[in-house]
């Protein structure tokens, strides 16, 4: 889906699918080069990461594996809790290997915070971030991720993984949301 093809639900087209495809080869050319002879094992991170893992990953010019985890913040509420609980764990020991997570996006950062806590106590050999997305907020949060793709502003963001009530994932931009969408 482009962003034409939805009639209004945007306000603004904030990165087009051109500007995402050039900025994940600039991405994916410095990890070769930061993991040469590394053969790194990329954890996407479910549901949102759906979309960078699989254009990020065939981006790369060397050899990686993927393995993938679902977490879910308790409470029913938008904002995460911090309390993260893991729906699908990894099926890769991942003692001694190259990770690295991929994300689309970092928010308030308390989920990133728990999975890098919970992923270095299985002895990684190293464990990194890289986000394609990064709001305002998660210049404050604990961990900062090696890799981004964009910073965003302050805005109800959909696209490109990133959705509104299940929505707006396979929109192939990245745009702000009209309040009239979700209000
Ligand atoms: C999103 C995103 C991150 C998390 C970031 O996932 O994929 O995992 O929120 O938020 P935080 O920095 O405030 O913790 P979400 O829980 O919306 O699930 P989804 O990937 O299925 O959309």
């Amino acid at each position: 889906m482009k962003a034409e093809q939805l009639h209004g639900d945007l306000t603004r087209v904030l990165f087009t699918e051109a500007e995402i495809e050039r900025r994940i080869a600039e991405l994916a050319a410095q990890i070769d080069s930061d993991y040469a002879g590394k053969e790194p094992l990329l954890v996407g991170v479910l549901n949102g990461a759906l979309m960078v893992m699989a254009d990020f990953s065939r981006a790369l010019a060397s050899h990686c594996e993927m393995d993938w985890m679902a977490v879910s913040s308790y409470g029913a509420g938008t904002q995460s809790s911090g309390v993260v609980r893991i729906l699908k764990d990894l099926s890769v020991d991942i003692k001694g290997r190259h990770v690295l997570v991929v994300e689309d996006i970092i928010d308030t950062g308390l989920t990133l915070a728990y999975l890098i806590q919970n992923l270095q106590s299985r002895g990684p050999a190293s464990l990194e971030v890289m986000t394609m997305f990064r709001k305002p907020e998660a210049l404050k949060g604990a961990v900062v991720p090696r890799y981004v793709g964009f910073d965003l502003p302050d805005e109800f963001v959909v696209g490109y993984g990133l959705d509104y009530a299940g929505r707006y994932r396979n929109l192939r931009d990245v745009g702000t949301l009209a309040p009239h969408i979700y209000a």
